[in-house]
């Protein structure tokens, strides 16, 4: 008889937990579309510009375009300005309410001037988030002694600096 209830109530637990199991699976799919509200990215940043690296491609871009859509001004940093521009008006095209300004730089610049000049166009917006996006490796994996010594530079540059340098 004791085993019959031990039996009974192992498999009791068991189906508890497989329900308990998809009933937070099932939360975790619907709740954002039923319950949760999205957090207001603005009020949390406290400022209207956002600033992205690498922003005239790829993950950059996107990140772009989901702040304006958030109604965040956008500041594009990246190496080429015809690409800032047609990113800009890209932008503008579809969130025209919003300001967007551009920086030309390339991070694989490390000297105090440079950064001078990219932080002195920062410091001109009121920045509540920096999307560093910007990182590069290298082109193909090599034994560590082989990789080209200006290639090792370049990443170590582009994939440490802007995050310590680029403060808000
Ligand atoms: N895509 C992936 O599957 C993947 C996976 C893991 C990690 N990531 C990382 O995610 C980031 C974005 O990847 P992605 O695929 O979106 O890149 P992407 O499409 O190649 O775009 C790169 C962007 O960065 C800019 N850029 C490149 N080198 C730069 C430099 N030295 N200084 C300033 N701007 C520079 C480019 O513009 P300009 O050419 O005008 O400078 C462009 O806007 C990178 O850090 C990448 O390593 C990507």
């Amino acid at each position: 008889m004791s085993v019959d209830w031990f039996i009974a109530g192992a498999g009791a637990l068991a189906l508890i937990i497989v329900a308990v199991r998809i009933f937070r699976i099932l939360y975790n799919i619907l709740a954002p579309y039923v319950f949760l509200k999205p957090i207001d990215l603005k009020k949390r940043a406290g400022a209207s510009w956002a600033v992205v690296t690498g922003a005239t491609d790829g993950i950059g871009k996107g990140y772009c375009f989901e702040l304006a859509a958030r109604g965040f001004n956008i500041l594009l940093v990246s190496r080429t300005q015809s690409k800032l521009d047609a990113t800009k008006q890209e932008i503008l095209a579809k969130y025209p309410h919003i300001n967007v300004r551009t920086a030309a730089y390339d991070f694989t610049d490390a000297s105090t001037s440079g950064y001078q000049n990219l932080l002195t166009q920062l410091n001109e917006v009121d920045v509540g988030i920096l999307v560093n996006n910007v990182g590069m490796f290298h082109g193909y994996p090599e034994i560590v002694h082989k990789i080209e010594f200006g290639s090792a530079r370049d990443v170590a540059v582009v994939n440490t600096l802007p995050p310590t340098l680029v403060r808000i």
